[in-house]
């Protein structure tokens, strides 16, 4: 090219929980069959959609405003039914005019970060997820900043770290937090996530919270929102269907704004955001009208509790599973469908190996693994060789922590347990080697 085209921060650009599936599939073209561990989708692992569901979209079908363009923000109806959710929970009020409707949260996502002033930093957790991490990094040009979530305390957030952090580096504008959190399946205390609302009102600071997994959290875990906490401090609540109904296919989710007018230069970013939503007309129209439909519905309330009963039993699947094996650590997870199992430290190192029985296949690994690669990659890279099983080392999700995610999305209940005891064994044979 006569220019340089590719713009600063784009090596920041990397989803490897997908990037994975790539490689995965070059080596199924020599005979490996795979076992996708690595999604969060749950249609994708076997979940039915409720029929009750399916019946009121097809309604919403002969519709034919549903196949009409909406507001820029999004379907009125659906923005006050949301805002009123809210102002139930008795924290903050907002009205439909404070709510903001876009394709996904991947969408929203692109946005909240692609309109922040390049210098205004967010400062997020690690482990992260990626497409917030990756955002951030490629809007700032610079590595993304984080703040440490402690696997020795359930993965809670380092609320002192958050403070000093934040006090002493004025770049940072934000700080995100994600409630229940993708990639390890925790949550948030309430009294941490009220500390980082005081932190965000005395330094001057806005919130984003992901709360995409909000009705997803198990017995053990603090069901609190950021309305409820957020008092005088200006904030962003994303929330979707994608793994609510769930619905990820349907590319519809919303941020809901909080204390807008509290201060001029939030109500100013908020705006662009709009604004540059306007370019695009609106977001998805089906969706968006099934919302009151679906969450309105007298059987949403237990269709939720199904799925949080069915994940939490899923998870203590895994913890018997995964629970007492020497050099891994299984943390116990409090909502979503992830949970996460450490290698203790000292376990791994450059020669660990797995037997893979396919001499072509095993050369592919031994090629991948040559050269800087984070040991809990080259677990992955050789269970993914030795058994086919595809998922993603923690130290992908912007972490120094060695470890995988797992999921807990396998509908089929011999195919889950069988998965997750040769990933245990395997891990052991690693260790081993
Ligand atoms: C924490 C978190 N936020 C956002 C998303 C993306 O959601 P959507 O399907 O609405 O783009 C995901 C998807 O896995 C997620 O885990």
């Amino acid at each position: 090219m006569r220019r340089d085209i590719v713009p600063a921060g784009a090596e920041s650009l990397s989803y490897e929980i997908r990037e994975i599936v790539v490689i995965a599939e070059k080596l199924e073209k020599l005979g490996l069959k795979l076992t996708y561990e690595n999604i969060g989708d749950p249609i994708a692992k076997g979940e039915e959609v409720a029929p009750w569901i399916k019946e009121e979209i097809k309604k919403l079908m002969d519709d034919d405003e549903t196949w009409a363009y909406c507001n820029t923000q999004g379907v009125l109806a659906t923005r006050e039914f949301l805002a009123a959710k809210v102002n139930a929970l008795n924290g903050c009020q907002i009205t439909a005019d404070d709510i903001y409707f876009f394709n996904g949260l991947g969408d929203a996502v692109a946005k909240i970060f692609g309109h922040l002033k390049r210098e205004a930093r967010v400062i997020g957790p690690t482990p992260a997820y990626s497409s917030h991490s990756s955002a951030e990094a490629a809007h700032s040009g610079y590595e993304h900043l984080t703040y440490r979530l402690d696997p020795n305390n359930n993965w809670e957030p380092d609320v002192d770290e958050i403070y000093n952090k934040a006090k002493y580096n004025d770049s940072i504008a934000g700080i995100l937090i994600i409630n229940p959190h993708n990639p390890t399946g925790a949550t948030v205390s309430k009294a941490n996530l009220k500390r980082i609302c005081e932190i965000a009102e005395e330094l001057d600071l806005f919130i984003i919270c992901d709360e995409i997994y909000n009705e997803l959290v198990y017995s053990n875990g603090e069901p609190v929102k950021l309305a409820e906490v957020i008092g005088n401090a200006c904030g962003i609540s994303i929330k979707g269907i994608s793994k609510e109904y769930p619905w990820p296919g349907s590319r519809c989710g919303w941020m809901e704004v909080y204390n807008k007018n509290k201060d001029p230069q939030f109500a100013k970013y908020i705006e662009t955001i709009l604004k540059a939503k306007r370019l695009e007309v609106c977001s998805t129209t089906l969706p968006q009208k099934s919302i009151p439909i679906v969450m309105g519905h007298k059987n949403y309330p237990a269709h939720l509790k199904m799925r949080v009963d069915k994940f939490e039993a899923r998870a203590n699947e895994a913890r018997e599973i995964f629970g007492s094996t020497k050099g891994i650590k299984f943390i116990q997870p409090r909502g979503a469908f992830y949970m996460t199992v450490l290698f203790e430290d000292g376990v791994l190192g450059k020669n660990k190996t797995l037997h893979i029985e396919n001499p072509v296949i095993r050369e592919e690994i031994e090629r991948l693994c040559k050269g800087k690669i984070a040991d809990d990659k080259r677990f992955v890279y050789y269970l993914l060789g030795a058994t086919g099983i595809i998922t993603v080392p923690l130290t992908s999700f912007y972490s120094k922590i060695n470890g995988i995610r797992l999921t807990s999305l396998e509908e089929d209940d011999e195919q889950r347990r069988k998965t997750f005891c040769l990933i245990r064994d395997k891990m052991i044979e690693f260790i081993n080697s």
